[in-house]
């Protein structure tokens, strides 16, 4: 009864998963910005408190870029996003390892790590161009985290839990 409950919730996420990427990023002046609601939750408390630290860091450059800015605050925002990406994927892929994830769904589990390699990659390339002093794309950059952000939580996050707590029983 619990699992097919948690299955029809978890059904009707993905059903709407490219209207919730849609209402998730709100479009503010070309800029988008994460508007958090429940469906970002996973249940887990703590992936829950990083996520919700990572969409503020990346609404704070939002905010930031729309307007003329100082290179220094970016340059804090950006260091900030390196440092909660590295924190919170450790935390995730130390979660994934000690409960053999990759056992359980070795697809689900590459497919994971390479998201996460592929963002902290283009994080890393922000933060290269600011260093060289190379004028960036706001609006494009912020646009591309957003959707990477709430695209990630909303599924690929949601299986990893899903997952673990079907298997955990
Ligand atoms: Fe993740």
């Amino acid at each position: 009864m619990f699992n097919s409950f948690f299955a029809i919730i978890f059904l009707i996420k993905n059903l709407c998963f490219n209207l919730l990427l849609f209402k998730g990023c709100k479009l503010s002046s070309g800029f988008e910005k994460i508007v958090w609601n429940s469906t970002f939750e996973t249940g887990m408390e703590e992936i829950d408190r990083q996520h919700r630290l990572l969409v503020d860091t990346i609404n704070q450059a939002s905010h930031l870029l729309r307007d003329e800015y100082l290179q220094e605050d970016l340059r804090t925002i950006v260091n900030n996003l390196i440092r909660y990406t590295q924190f919170h994927f450790e935390t995730e892929e130390q979660l994934m390892l000690e409960r053999h994830y990759s056992h359980q769904s070795p697809h689900d589990y590459e497919k994971h790590i390479e998201e996460h390699f592929e963002f902290s990659t283009k994080v890393l390339e922000i933060h290269q161009q600011i260093q060289e002093g190379k004028s960036i794309e706001g609006e494009e950059i912020i646009n591309y985290l957003c959707q990477w952000l709430v695209g990630h939580i909303l599924h690929t996050d949601q299986v990893m839990v899903q997952t673990l707590y079907k298997n955990s029983r």
